[in-house]
């Protein structure tokens, strides 16, 4: 089932889904959160580095788990999304380095990665808290429309849509790759509790996620059939 929660603009929704992450923080200190990259999530991490800044919330005992990573984009490379998170986040507040888990695309046997992937999110008890963007096509993490829904860790094909929209973050649309690793819809299916959060660009997915229709082909809306997933999403959106 999903709540939704419309907001007025960028800024209460980033607000909404950093108060959330804090609290479910308080609530279990040693908490294990999933988080996604892309614009959407930057002000919500914002916020939360505020928050730690303020004294508000401790991540010294949480650990994370990212959705996805590019293959082929080393650690050090600004595009990739373990660059991203240290930017945005776990540069700025106390993640014990250690607890922070994304995949590896540089792997060799990426097979072997999404395997130890999975294994590692079961040995640290499942996922709490899980935050997600989605797609202009409606994917989470890189599940991209399909004829089914896949299930664990995966390598993906990313589509020609996914590589367009992320071009705005490369020198050349060249230079997307066109792999990636990425939790499967059963990973963030079994989250305890997902946080959504949609901008004012999502206004479309938004209005076909409220029809209720659940299909592969537009991924997110798997999330109806979640006991305990919030979507926050800018009004219009
Ligand atoms: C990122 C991810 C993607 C993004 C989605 C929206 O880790 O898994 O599903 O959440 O592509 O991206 P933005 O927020 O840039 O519109």
């Amino acid at each position: 089932m999903i709540k939704l929660v419309k907001v007025n603009n960028y800024e209460e929704m980033s607000l909404a889904a950093s108060q959330m992450i804090a609290d479910q923080v308080s609530a279990k200190p040693d908490s294990v959160l999933g988080f996604a990259t892309g614009s959407t999530p930057i002000g919500t991490y914002a916020e939360l580095v505020k928050m730690y800044k303020h004294g508000q919330v401790d991540f010294s005992r949480v650990v994370t788990f990212n959705l996805d990573e590019y293959c082929g984009l080393p650690r050090e490379c600004h595009q990739s999304y373990y660059y991203f998170m240290r930017e945005q986040l776990f540069g700025h507040v106390n993640v014990p380095d250690n607890n922070v888990h994304v995949p590896d695309g540089m792997a060799e046997d990426i097979k072997k990665e999404c395997e130890n992937y999975e294994q590692r999110i079961f040995d640290a008890g499942g996922i709490d808290l899980q935050l997600l963007g989605v797609g202009l096509n409606g994917h989470i993490g890189f599940n991209e429309p399909d004829e089914v829904f896949y299930n664990k860790t995966r390598l993906v094909g990313l589509t020609d849509d996914t590589i367009e929209a992320n071009a705005r973050f490369f020198n050349d649309k060249k230079e997307v790759p066109t792999e990636a690793i990425s939790m499967g819809i059963g990973t963030i299916m079994a989250a305890r509790k997902i946080v959504l959060i949609a901008g004012v660009d999502k206004a479309e997915v938004v209005k076909k996620l409220e029809e209720e229709i659940v299909s592969p082909q537009f991924p997110v809306s798997i999330l109806h059939y979640h006991p305990n997933c919030v979507v926050i999403a800018v009004q219009g959106a």
